[in-house]
């Protein structure tokens, strides 16, 4: 079987990919392990970068604007008060809170209108001929039959356990990884909203972020040790650890309600290099994860696809390599920005087992005086709602 481009991964940077090719009315098939119910059900990220929105609108995927709620703004919450962060007015740019699931549905709606080949439950066995001008993959379908698909281009967008980074050998990439010594306790609540908007919170107990899902759904997180069981937490527990995090002299207090869902997860960043081999590259969490503070992960995936849309169009025409070489340049910048910036917001932000009163009133004094200048505002803001074309 033969396609031109082999994409492998069917979450937002795969079905967001095959938008765009079959736009360009370029031929491509999607393969993707899980069932498309599967991932509708995960919980993931919930806020778009104005970029992020743009791509989607462009698209006429305008359900995000009509549906998630634009926010102007975030709160930092430290020594008990709220601190705002007007994105609007410090940089004239917003994010929306859509969640990473409601995406996915568009997209995949889309895909399958547009008639693209998505092949749900299909699984990669084995990426071919990375290196040959003909790469391609095994896989197996669900009723277990192997066969074979070669393109010009095969994709990963098979997220952090990315089987078609694997198949590129040890010796050819390097990964730079950092580990957090914390985790977040994240939990889907049953409640009104707490705060218009999200509220990011210091306290002597650790970090709590409050998000929102829907009117009567709450996304809430609180740091906790990346070992803790989230089936020790009931609720009460659960209510009285964010509480106590939020609790402060202005009296605020979360809405409480039925805890629906609890997971733990991880902090760890990567970054995969090169980007390419040969005729195969990675785009989204395949190549690079970020820890979820600041929420920059789906909205890496959507710019490493924009990008790399950008130069397939040329490279389809005129299959240049170099064109696959700057790919990795030009998104490279700004995931390592997202790096950055998701490394900054979590380290001024969460207590680290071992640390001494010392490093913690820095982290204060941090805090104190990004709010307090306006130079600090605007950066945190810059970086919040997304780098426009960083050069
Ligand atoms: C959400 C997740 C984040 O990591 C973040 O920084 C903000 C919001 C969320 O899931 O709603």
């Amino acid at each position: 079987e033969r396609t031109r481009i082999l994409i492998i991964g069917a979450g937002p940077a795969g079905l967001l990919l095959s938008t765009l090719l079959h736009r360009s009315g370029v031929d491509h098939v999607v393969v993707e392990s899980r069932s498309r119910s599967e991932i509708a059900h995960t919980h993931r990220a919930g806020i778009l970068e104005a970029g992020s929105v743009s791509t989607l609108v462009d698209l006429g995927l305008t359900r995000v604007i009509e549906e998630g709620d634009r926010h102007d703004g975030i709160d930092m919450r430290f020594d008990g008060r709220m601190h705002r962060i007007d994105f609007d007015g410090l940089v004239g740019r917003s994010v929306w809170l859509y969640p990473q699931t409601d995406v996915f549905v568009d997209l995949a709606d889309r895909c399958e209108a547009d008639g693209a080949d998505i092949r749900w439950e299909h699984r990669v066995t084995e990426v071919l001929d990375a290196e040959s001008d003909l790469p391609g993959a095994r896989v197996e379908g669900p009723d277990g039959a192997e066969y074979e698909v070669r393109a010009d281009l095969v994709v990963g967008a098979d997220g952090s356990h990315s089987i078609v980074r694997h198949g590129f050998p040890e010796q050819m990439r390097r990964t730079w990884v950092h580990e957090y010594p914390y985790a977040w306790f994240g939990v889907i609540v049953e409640a009104p909203r707490s705060a218009p908007e999200l509220v990011y919170t210091e306290s002597e107990h650790g970090f709590a972020l409050v998000s929102q899902r829907t009117p009567t759904l709450q996304r809430l997180y609180f740091q906790c040790d990346p070992d803790e069981d989230a089936a020790e937490w009931d609720d009460a527990r659960i209510w009285h650890e964010l509480q106590r995090r939020v609790a402060g002299p202005d009296g605020f207090v979360l809405q409480e309600g039925p805890v629906q869902e609890r997971t733990v997860l991880r902090f760890r960043s990567s970054v995969v290099e090169p980007m390419r081999l040969g005729r195969v590259v990675l785009v989204g969490d395949a190549a690079h994860t970020v820890p979820p503070t600041g929420a920059k992960g789906l909205n890496l995936a959507i710019g490493d696809v924009v990008v790399l849309h950008e130069l397939l169009e040329e490279w389809l025409r005129t299959p240049d390599d170099t064109l696959l070489d700057e790919y990795g340049r030009r998104a490279g910048r700004r995931i390592w920005r997202a790096q950055h910036f998701s490394a900054w917001m979590s380290r001024m932000l969460h207590s680290t087992p071992d640390e001494d009163g010392f490093e913690r009133r820095r982290r204060l004094a941090e805090l104190h005086m990004l709010v307090d200048s306006e130079a600090g505002r605007r950066y945190l803001a810059e970086g919040y709602t997304g780098w426009v074309d960083p050069a």
